[in-house]
């Protein structure tokens, strides 16, 4: 690959991965035989995203709206959850894959916890991938959870309001260290964020595709790669400034 190819490949990655009731649906099987079928594509994205270099990369798994689903639904993706998490970390940190859990964990049962945490731990010296997964995550709970972190810090005496610009409050984020999110995936055709990532979406390139989550496949997120290559990223300035710098 050369180094201008390499400028096109997005640093962050953001995925909504929808689209598991449906295909299950087409298929007259139950939601959670759609949701099994999505760990495949996890391991596709993951595989592609080490290939092409791409630095971190966050999935969306269960939102803090997800709790309203039948009880037996969540029962069923948390269990697959854990299951998913016990299988397959050894490979992710063989693969050199930082993991981390955002999102408000504390609703999770203490086993869960723990073995989020223990997964985190164990692959905290990996560098070649950040891969964040996010559950029970809102990206209005990211920003509010920010604020009182440094309100408190404020309250304590350890931080001065001015000194609260956009830096620091990035700091406070779940995703703070890592790179911008450059590039934001929502397969399953509908085109909402559905409070994901709100903050860390500012300049994200947006891709929608029909494709639903367990078709998705390296192919899939190379067609995404090649979409996002092909824009122009302008941050405020003219396509005249772009082209000159
Ligand atoms: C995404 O697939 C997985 C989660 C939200 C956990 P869905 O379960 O939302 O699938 P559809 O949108 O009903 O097809
Ligand atoms: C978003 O999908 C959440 C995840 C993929 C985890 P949903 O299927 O829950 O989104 P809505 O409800 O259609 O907006
Ligand atoms: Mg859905």
């Amino acid at each position: 690959m050369t180094t201008t190819e390499q400028n096109y490949i997005p640093r962050h990655i953001g995925i909504v991965m929808d689209g598991n009731g449906r295909w299950a649906k087409a298929r007259h099987r139950p939601r959670s035989f759609g949701h099994n079928a999505g760990r495949k594509a996890v391991r596709q994205v993951v595989e592609g995203c080490l290939r092409m270099g791409v630095e971190a990369l966050t999935l969306f798994a269960f939102s803090s709206e997800n709790w309203q689903r039948p009880q037996e639904e969540v029962s069923a993706l948390l269990d697959l959850f854990m299951r998913a998490l016990d299988k397959e970390v050894d490979e992710l940190h063989a693969n050199g894959v930082r993991l981390r859990f955002i999102g408000d964990l504390d609703a999770f049962d203490q086993p869960l916890q723990q073995r989020m945490l223990a997964a985190a731990k164990r692959t905290a010296g990996n560098e070649k991938l950040h891969l964040n997964v996010a559950i029970n995550y809102g990206g209005r709970w990211d920003i509010v959870h920010a604020a009182r972190q440094l309100a408190a810090a404020v309250a304590r005496g350890d931080l001065s309001v001015d000194a609260i610009d956009e830096p620091a409050f990035d700091l406070h984020t779940s995703l703070a260290g890592l790179p911008p999110l450059d590039l934001f995936i929502r397969t399953g055709g509908d085109r909402r964020v559905s409070n994901f990532l709100l903050w860390q979406l500012a300049y994200a390139e947006l891709y929608f595709t029909d494709t639903l989550w367990p078709d998705f496949n390296q192919l899939s997120l190379q067609h995404a790669i090649n979409d996002f290559a092909r824009r122009e990223r302008r941050f405020g300035r003219t396509g005249d400034q772009v082209a000159q710098a």
